[in-house]
């Protein structure tokens, strides 16, 4: 299993943060998310230098979506980074936590009524637009409220990332965006000019998730700065910030092969230099809104196991007290994890292959398939690594099975900031 962040090993046990993680599941209990915390920070201040946001007044904006509560936006306020959200939830929760508003990117490609009304209430910076349904409400609530609202179009640049089908984006036949094959971006573009209450400031594209090739974001810039051009020349629009959408893919196993945060910027920031000087237009302030690689690896799960069930000649399923419910990435995406117990850490006699199975009623619920553990028994606490994003995020109460508690450990310290759901709680909407 690969060490990440501030991981190491002492004593044959795990340490996170410099907290022992066989304490925080005596502590806690299990199942719990635990977060390095100098993890996120130190990713957020990576995106930060590497694209240049002091040098170039460009933006790194949190994709929300991956994990957030309202110790998250917190944090990434104080390091300075903007935020994406894409529901009222999500809003609120920034609300609540006193995010500045002007910070934040509203995406969606359904916003509903009532969420587009919160959002110019509370003065949101950017509305990415979507569609026309989108665009008409918010010009005509603008204009009942006498505001005028910022704007970015979301842009469906017919890009086909390599990447899984659900979480690609960026081809055309995808229900996020303007299409500019089909006319419908330029289409938008002119109805602009009868709309005064929403102010165009930039185009957004975002072309999936967990990718690892730089080149289809390259072919990405290409096709936003050219956009930046022809609005310029043929519409005499000037488009003053372009926004890439999320970052790049992360290390979950050994079959991925990741781009470093300073690598992938780097490459972005390049390619936009270059195309610029092509165009011989000035280079516009530049968004990314990663949301997996500033959190995935800085999150892990523990786990108790309790059954162990030999098959012989078939399989070992080892079960533990969560699964499909606080990590549905398995069985949505098939996606892998590594994993160890976590006071075994140096073991390297009785190895067995086994199946990290959850406890859910479904044969689907397996966390992770075939996997080398080293003398395995019930009571032990397992932990699952890089399930900082779209764990927490994607939970759900199955089997009505509460949720897990969330821990950020720094500097020897854990501090409880989100608690575990109690069986009241699941019953608290029920009447
Ligand atoms: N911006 C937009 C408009 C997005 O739709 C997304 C992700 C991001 C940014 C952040 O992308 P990231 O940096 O995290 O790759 N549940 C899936 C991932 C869905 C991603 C949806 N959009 C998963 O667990 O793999």
């Amino acid at each position: 299993m690969k060490l990440h962040g501030t991981m190491g090993i002492k004593d044959n046990t795990l340490y996170i943060g410099g907290v022992s993680t066989k304490e925080l599941a005596k502590k806690y209990n299990t199942p719990l998310y635990v977060f390095d915390e100098e993890l996120i920070r130190g990713n957020c201040r990576e995106y930060k230098e590497f694209f240049k946001v002091k040098e170039n007044k460009n933006k790194i904006a949190y994709a929300g979506k991956a994990f957030l509560t309202k110790y998250m936006c917190q944090l990434i306020n104080e390091e300075g980074v903007y935020l994406d959200v894409v529901s009222g939830g999500e809003l609120y929760t920034a609300h609540k936590a006193n995010f500045p508003m002007e910070r934040i990117l509203f995406h969606g490609n359904n916003k509903t009524l009532d969420e587009i009304e919160m959002g110019v209430n509370l003065g949101v910076g950017i509305f990415v637009v979507d569609n026309f349904y989108e665009l008409d409400i918010l010009e005509k609530l603008c204009c009942e409220k006498n505001k005028v609202q910022n704007i970015y179009f979301r842009v469906t640049p017919g890009i086909d990332a390599h990447t899984h089908k659900y979480i690609k984006t960026g081809q055309i036949d995808s229900k996020f965006g303007f299409a500019l094959t089909n006319g419908d971006f330029y289409m938008a573009v002119e109805k602009l000019k009868d709309y005064k209450n929403v102010n165009l400031m930039g185009i957004h594209a975002h072309i999936g998730s967990q990718i690892f090739e730089v080149s289809p974001y390259e072919e990405e810039v290409d096709i936003m700065l050219n956009l930046v051009k022809k609005l310029k020349e043929d519409y005499n629009v000037e488009i003053k910030e372009v926004d890439f959408g999320g970052g790049i893919g992360v290390y979950y196993t050994e079959n991925d092969r990741p781009k470093s945060i300073k690598e992938f910027c780097e490459k972005i920031i390049e390619k936009c230099d270059e195309k610029c000087q092509e165009l011989n237009i000035k280079v516009p302030t530049l968004i990314l809104e990663p949301g997996r690689s500033l959190v995935a690896n800085a999150g892990s799960t523990l786990y108790s196991i309790g059954s162990i069930k030999e098959i012989k000649d078939v399989r070992t399923y080892v079960s533990v007290d969560g699964g499909m419910t606080d990590n549905i990435r398995p069985s949505l995406y098939q996606a892998g994890y590594e994993c160890a117990i976590v006071d075994k850490m140096n073991n390297e006699e009785g190895s067995h292959k086994v199946t990290i199975a959850g406890k859910c009623c479904e044969s689907g619920d397996i966390l992770i398939s075939n996997t080398n553990i080293f003398d395995i028994e019930s009571g032990d606490i397992l932990i699952t690594t890089s399930t900082g994003a779209y764990g927490y995020s994607m939970a759900s109460n199955y089997n009505k099975i509460p949720k897990n508690p969330v821990v950020f450990v720094n500097n020897g310290e854990d501090k409880l900031i989100c608690k575990r759901q109690s069986y009241e709680d699941l019953l608290s909407l029920e009447l």
